[in-house]
């Protein structure tokens, strides 16, 4: 382990880039010396210095679907991560649960978390996301570092016989007008620069779709085409989109226990894990999004192979 030189040049002859055992050794020698505290202090400040771990500390970061399934694991990394959170969604009481859910997984950080109502299917959702990002950045004395859409409905197979242009325009509103005209929003508010993202939610229905997935295909299909252009669009804030296989969430909840457990065992059987995913597994696509400066107009894919298969 290498560990960079930091002393100045008066204080040490110590050379840069030392093994650790010669740090250490050079810390055994320099305690003997009146400036060994001092000294001392910024070997163990050095050595120890993160460059990872600490990407997101005082971050902000809003997640928009962030009170359940991939949405709330995602926001609970970030704040585990140092981040400032605020989770939105559509349901008072559900944004209420999330924070009081990850203010007790996080009880010394409860003033790092927030929740927000928005409806992004309503008639005024563009003032409900300024009236949100006005909150986020508590009325742009703060600039915001990061954005997470995971918001979506309850989903499933649709029988062509059944296909309605209102069902696709319904999917097509919440899932890509929304993201669209987040990023509209989310621009004016995001800090200008790589360090910054946006972050959407696709799948994998559109390469290797199932029976009965006409609406959801094109959907997950756009998001894709929405991340190449908005990547574009609002750079260098980098634009990237998360595309999960299954994943057990409660989106599942409206389906019945035996319905659940077929729909489990079905994408088990086509994936290579023979797993389905967890929120946990997704939310560390999404950090990847956020941490990593050098990722932009990428699809992301967390899928237990469900594509190779
Ligand atoms: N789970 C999977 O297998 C899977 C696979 C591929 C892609 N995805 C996609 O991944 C995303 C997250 O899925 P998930 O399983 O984590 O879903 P989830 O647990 O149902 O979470 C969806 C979130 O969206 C919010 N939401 C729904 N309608 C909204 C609206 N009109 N306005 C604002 N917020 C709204 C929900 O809160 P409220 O109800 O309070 O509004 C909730 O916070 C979705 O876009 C989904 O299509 C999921």
């Amino acid at each position: 382990m290498l560990v960079r030189h930091f002393i100045r040049a008066d204080e040490s002859a110590i050379p840069p880039a030392l093994p650790l055992e010669g740090y250490l050794k050079a810390f055994r020698t320099a305690s003997k010396t009146p400036w060994s505290n001092r000294l001392r202090d910024k070997i163990r400040r050095s050595a120890m210095s993160p460059k990872y771990i600490n990407k997101l500390n005082g971050k902000r970061v809003i997640v928009v679907g962030g009170t359940s399934g991939i949405g709330f694991a995602t926001a609970e990394a970030a704040v585990e991560y140092g981040a400032i959170v605020v989770v939105a969604s559509s349901t008072q009481s559900k944004i209420d649960n999330a924070v009081q859910r990850m203010r007790k997984s996080y009880p010394d950080v409860g003033d790092r978390i927030r929740g927000k109502a928005i409806d992004l299917v309503a008639a005024n959702v563009e003032d409900q996301m300024t009236s949100l990002f006005d909150f986020a950045t508590e009325g742009g004395k703060y600039s915001l570092d990061h954005v997470v859409y995971t918001a979506g409905d309850f989903f499933g197979p649709t029988p062509l016989s059944e296909v309605t242009g209102d069902k696709l325009a319904a999917s097509m509103k919440l899932r890509v007008t929304g993201p669209l005209l987040m990023a509209k929003v989310a621009m004016k508010y995001l800090t200008l620069s790589p360090l910054s993202s946006f972050t959407i939610t696709s799948g994998v229905m559109d390469s290797k779709p199932l029976p009965g997935w006409a609406v959801m295909a094109p959907v997950v299909s756009a998001l894709k085409g929405l991340t190449h252009a908005l990547a574009h669009d609002l750079k260098p804030i980098r634009v990237n989109c998360v595309c999960p296989g299954a994943v057990k969430t409660e989106a599942f909840a409206p389906l019945s226990e035996d319905q659940q457990t077929a729909v489990v065992e079905l994408f088990k059987a086509k994936s290579l894990t023979n797993t389905v995913g967890t929120p946990q597994d997704l939310a560390e696509c999404y950090l990847c999004c956020m941490n990593n400066a050098f990722m932009t107009g990428s699809e992301l894919y967390a899928d237990g192979g469900y594509l190779r298969h």
